[in-house]
């Protein structure tokens, strides 16, 4: 006995002399700007060509006749209840107001824009590649067709899809006003399906590119298979109407 606990207290200093070193070199660099953990915890999939080709494997989804189907009836009444509930708490936590302009990103047929007006908040429109009117318009997240501080609040569920995460943002804090909320779910922990276009593991990437907004709160939600919430909110001061 006597022998093993020596040998284990032997090996034991042994590993930690030998890590000394690499304690040493981090000490000395511990942060490699040019290394951020955005290449750790954000992957965008392989296997797109093209940005045709990835926009052809969204539409695909999109424009599935059997999965309009359900998300204009079963889904319909299943998921804007719970849209709205996530958006009362925002309401409640001041994020979101009835006078609020708000886009929903990546909307299909708009049950969150139709959660939005039922609470309340009736500017409201969605986006999409395929437009459902009334509630959800035609457009590209990468490229959104709105003028420069439009939007007072966006939400979106589909940041897994988007193919250059970092325009993903960009456009959105464009296209935010001054001291505009944008809130995201987002998967961490489990992995969305097959039409996304990039893994996300932590908040930590969304918080770097969110340049030019602050990090309001991380919250775990239930939101179809979603399970994290991350809100932002854009620096500057709001413009006061004269
Ligand atoms: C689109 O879907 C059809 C059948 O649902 C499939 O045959 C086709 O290969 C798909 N195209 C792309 C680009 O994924
Ligand atoms: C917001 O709109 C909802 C639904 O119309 C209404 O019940 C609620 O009282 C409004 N809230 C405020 C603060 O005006
Ligand atoms: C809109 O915002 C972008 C990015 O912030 C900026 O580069 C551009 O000049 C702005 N356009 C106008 C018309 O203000």
């Amino acid at each position: 006995m006597k022998v093993t606990k020596a040998l284990i207290l032997r090996c034991f200093l042994a590993s930690l002399f030998l890590s000394l070193p690499f304690v040493f070199l981090y000490l000395l660099f511990p942060q490699q700007p040019h290394h951020p953990i955005t290449n750790k915890d954000l992957k965008i999939r392989p296997g797109y060509s093209s940005y045709e080709a990835y926009i052809q494997r969204q539409l695909n989804k999109t424009l599935n006749p059997k999965l309009r189907k359900i998300w204009t009836t079963r889904d319909w009444n299943r998921k804007i209840p719970v849209f709205a509930r996530f958006f009362e708490d925002l309401k409640d936590k001041s994020l979101l107001r009835n006078s609020s302009k708000a886009l929903c990103i990546g909307a299909r047929v708009g049950q969150e824009v139709e959660a939005l007006r039922r609470i309340g908040v009736v500017d409201s429109v969605g986006m999409d590649l395929v437009p459902y009117p009334p509630l959800v318009v035609k457009g590209d997240f990468h490229n959104q067709p709105f003028p420069n501080d439009t939007f007072d609040f966006e939400f979106s569920n589909v940041f897994d899809h988007a193919l250059y995460p970092q325009r993903f943002v960009a456009e959105i804090e464009r296209t935010l006003k001054p001291d505009g909320v944008c809130v995201l779910h987002v998967a961490l922990s489990r992995r969305a399906d097959k039409y996304s276009a990039n893994d996300l593991f932590s908040v930590q990437p969304l918080v770097e590119l969110f340049r030019h907004s602050t990090l309001v709160h991380v919250r775990e939600v239930d939101g179809f298979g979603l399970d994290t919430e991350v809100a932002f909110r854009k620096k500057g001061e709001p413009r006061h109407h004269l």
